[in-house]
């Protein structure tokens, strides 16, 4: 089965709306044209609707990045899925490993927030890795699978359809260091199989692998060459129009 290839952006807690809503449009510039890549975009929170405004028309999908497990009520600070749905959200990233070790996230309450996305219609990109102790420790596909299967438990074949997969090891996170495009197909080629385990092969076939970590316009190339990669979560080089294109345009490079 073919995959279309996936490149999103998440620009993390950066940009104002006016700084947004800027490199958007250059963004829609330097992306026209691009054929047969999906591409998204996951600014924060506040520049989320001036984005979608700016978006209308074009291919550009939006994604936030976080999301709230309940529909409406007392919770203080929390963005629901309603909420996102309504101003044109496509996509929500999901458990992020920011969210998991800065602000609590668990195997449960990622599982939690992918149920409630799926179900007003928002399709997860739901983030895994191990961390570089889990790495070294030779726990890498145990903590993949640990959270694949707290992540995704109770969700259908139907669902799953639904969800992309970002796997992305903490230790390539913002710091220079990627994933050797074989480490990296490694893990995705475990995920698949898991998925196959867990669902079926037409699901395993099916769902799109994200790599996240480092990716550059130097890098993706090499990441989008194996198997079981299928794009790319992309932190600090979707920062700029003219890095976040060239990944995007990786098979013209
Ligand atoms: P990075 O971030 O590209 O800056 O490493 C990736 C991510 O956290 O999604």
């Amino acid at each position: 089965m073919e995959r279309l290839p996936f490149i999103a952006g998440n620009w993390k807690m950066n940009k104002t709306v006016e700084e947004a809503t800027g490199l958007v449009r250059e963004l829609k510039t330097s992306l026209s044209g691009v054929k047969d890549v999906e591409v998204a975009v996951a600014p924060p929170f506040t520049a989320l609707y001036s984005v979608s405004q700016e978006l209308m028309g074009s291919s550009i999908r939006l994604a936030a990045q976080n999301v709230f497990y309940e529909e409406k009520g007392a919770f203080t600070g929390e963005i629901s899925p309603l909420m996102l749905k309504a101003i044109g959200c496509q996509y929500v990233i999901i458990g992020h490993s920011e969210r998991r070790q800065f602000f609590g996230e668990t195997d449960e309450t990622v599982n939690r927030k992918m149920k409630v996305a799926l179900t007003h219609g928002l399709n997860p990109i739901f983030c895994i890795g191990e961390t570089l102790k889990e790495r070294e420790e030779g726990k890498t596909f145990s903590v993949i699978r640990r959270q694949i299967e707290g992540g995704l438990q109770g969700l259908g074949e139907n669902e799953m359809k639904g969800v992309v997969i970002a796997y992305e090891p903490v230790w390539a996170i913002g710091t220079g260091k990627t994933a050797t495009p074989e480490q990296a197909e490694e893990v995705h080629r475990f995920i698949r199989e898991r998925l196959e385990k867990l669902y079926s092969p037409e699901i395993a076939r099916g769902v799109r692998i994200q790599y996240g970590g480092s990716v550059t316009p130097e890098n993706i190339r090499g990441l989008m060459g194996q198997e079981d990669i299928d794009g790319a979560l992309v932190g600090g080089a979707s920062l700029k129009a003219e890095s976040f294109s060239r990944i995007v345009r990786f098979r013209e490079m």
